[in-house]
């Protein structure tokens, strides 16, 4: 076996935020896997972290501090670094310094803040920063992996704006099927796929999953008897709210995990090929996560 394919057996993550990083920790934790967790000094992350695991290590570090930051993956002997950063709230410079701190202290893959819809050749949307964050990983040279698994399940209420008008609004016809995939399956597989997974079969490989394929009318079926369902031409939401936006890509089927932002064609088979990787996996369903059916 070649030093490049031997399994990758040390990870450590940075961002541990609620929505996807946390999970994430947790993933590897249930499987037994110790795993690095990397916060800045003003995070407020900590308290939410299973501390008393054995296998969990925290390791406060400024991100601004490339040598700090490539000093501690050095010292762990990190093989993966998995980035959940938030991109909306500055992270995104974070990105690069964690990525030059990886490649200096040989980390031999880096998992980018994906998690969402594909971005790949988005030179348009809200998808733009993290395609030019992975040109950025190929240009210094480190293998990466992303990972697109469309919306979470947990978060349609909060795309067809359930809270703020007690209704489920559809911007369109809401007839075109995208992806959507639960937060603990994303967080599980990603566990799975590396610690199982063979590194030629992840590294520079864009990996698309699909908990389940559907529309937002099928979802507005779920919250009907509880909920008016509407279809509206725009959200009554505070101007700056993207989700309108995001809407709309879901009327064009660009949040199916299988869109091409090039060529602006969706592959429904391609947007579930990364599902194969967890063989005999049974992947939840929206109404079932949302206690809807
Ligand atoms: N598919 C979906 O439905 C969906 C939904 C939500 C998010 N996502 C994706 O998931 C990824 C993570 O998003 P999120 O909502 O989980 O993020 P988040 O909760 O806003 O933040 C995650 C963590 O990022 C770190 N962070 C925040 N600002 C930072 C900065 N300026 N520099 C460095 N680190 C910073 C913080 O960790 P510390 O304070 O501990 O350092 C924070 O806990 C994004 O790529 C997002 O697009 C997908």
């Amino acid at each position: 076996m070649s030093a490049s394919e031997a399994p990758y057996k040390s990870f450590a993550i940075a961002g541990a935020g609620p929505h996807i990083g946390l999970p994430i920790v947790q993933a590897f934790l249930a499987l037994n896997v110790p795993i690095l967790v990397l916060v800045r000094p003003t995070s407020t992350s900590t308290s939410t972290l299973p501390l008393a695991d054995p296998n969990l290590k925290l390791a406060h570090v400024d991100y601004a501090d490339t040598p700090a930051v490539s000093a501690l993956l050095r010292a762990h002997s990190v093989d993966v670094l998995i980035s959940a950063v938030s991109l909306v709230t500055g992270g995104v410079g974070a990105q690069t310094v964690l990525a030059d701190a990886a490649r200096d202290a040989g980390v031999r893959l880096f998992v980018p803040s994906e998690y969402g819809t594909p971005t790949r050749g988005d030179k348009s949307g809200a998808g733009l920063p993290k395609d030019q964050f992975a040109e950025y990983l190929t240009s210094i040279g480190i293998p990466w992996l992303r990972l697109y698994c469309g919306l979470f399940h947990e978060f349609v209420p909060w795309l067809a704006a359930v809270e703020e008008t007690g209704k489920f609004l559809i911007v369109g016809k809401g007839e075109t099927p995208n992806s959507f995939t639960s937060i603990p399956e994303v967080a599980q597989y990603l566990a799975h796929v590396l610690t199982t997974a063979p590194p030629s079969r992840l590294a520079n490989t864009e990996l698309r999953i699909e908990g389940q394929r559907a529309t937002l009318a099928q979802f507005g079926a779920l919250f009907a008897p509880s909920r008016t369902v509407a279809h509206v031409d725009a959200l009554p939401l505070p101007a700056g709210d993207f989700r309108g936006f995001v809407q709309a890509k879901f009327e064009i089927g660009a949040g199916s995990s299988g869109w091409d932002c090039v060529t602006e064609t969706d592959d429904a088979e391609l947007a579930r090929s990364g599902n194969a990787l967890w063989e005999g996996h049974r992947w939840a369903g929206v109404g079932e996560v949302l206690g809807l059916q």
